[in-house]
């Protein structure tokens, strides 16, 4: 087994590789992105439907290409009134019309557009794959519950986070520090490192 302590992060999302580098912080690895190792871009095409075969898939693709043990995440967001529409393809919603995560925003809300409040329920989900470079992966998932807000707020987070409203009331944009202890990233996250600390 390898006694590089690095654990590289396999996404070229700036907004990813931030929040993992606060999730995984005394985690006991050294977390870097594909950037701080000068890693050409590895690529993966996420053709399938399931977040699970896309996140191993770029886990093993990037700990083959740098022998690193390397994280990914496939994420989305699912809109019940869409029938879980973005889904798997979130972060391509709308094709080339919506480039931008405002642009995104601003689609899925006018999709939603005269939906009451009481029917606008989605979930964030995330799942991590870990994948060492002798083969073997390790998968751990989670959501979180919330609802589509009437319009965007908040200027923190990335994607989604402006019109995501938690049962709280506040976006996912406007919770700061707090996102990590409530998203399905950092609920993933904190599975996964109970993996790292075994693999250590
Ligand atoms: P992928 O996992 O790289 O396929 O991208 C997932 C997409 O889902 C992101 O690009 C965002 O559009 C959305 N998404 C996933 N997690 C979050 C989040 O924590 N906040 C906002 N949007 C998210």
């Amino acid at each position: 087994m390898t006694t590089d302590r690095r654990l590289l992060i396999a996404t070229g999302n700036p907004g990813k590789v931030a929040e993992f580098r606060t999730l995984l912080d005394g985690c006991g690895w050294d977390v870097v992105a594909p950037a701080d190792i000068g890693l050409p871009r590895v690529e993966v095409i996420e053709t399938s439907r399931s977040y699970l075969e896309n996140a191993v898939s770029k886990a093993v693709r990037h700990a083959e290409a740098s022998g690193l043990t390397s994280l990914a995440d496939d994420s989305g967001l699912e809109v019940d009134a869409l029938d879980g529409r973005p889904g798997v393809i979130s972060a391509r919603y709308g094709g080339p019309q919506a480039a931008t995560a405002s642009a995104r925003n601003a689609r899925l809300l006018g999709e939603l557009d005269g939906v009451p409040p009481g029917r606008r329920g989605a979930r964030f989900r995330a799942v991590l794959a870990l994948a060492i470079p002798n083969g073997e992966t390790y998968v751990r998932e989670a959501t979180v519950q919330g609802r589509i807000a009437a319009a965007p707020r908040g200027a923190e987070g990335f994607g989604y986070d402006p019109i995501f409203e938690l049962p709280d009331g506040r976006t996912m944009a406007e919770l700061g520090e707090d996102k990590h202890a409530l998203s399905h990233r950092g609920l993933a996250a904190r599975e996964i490192i109970e993996v790292l600390r075994e693999l250590r």
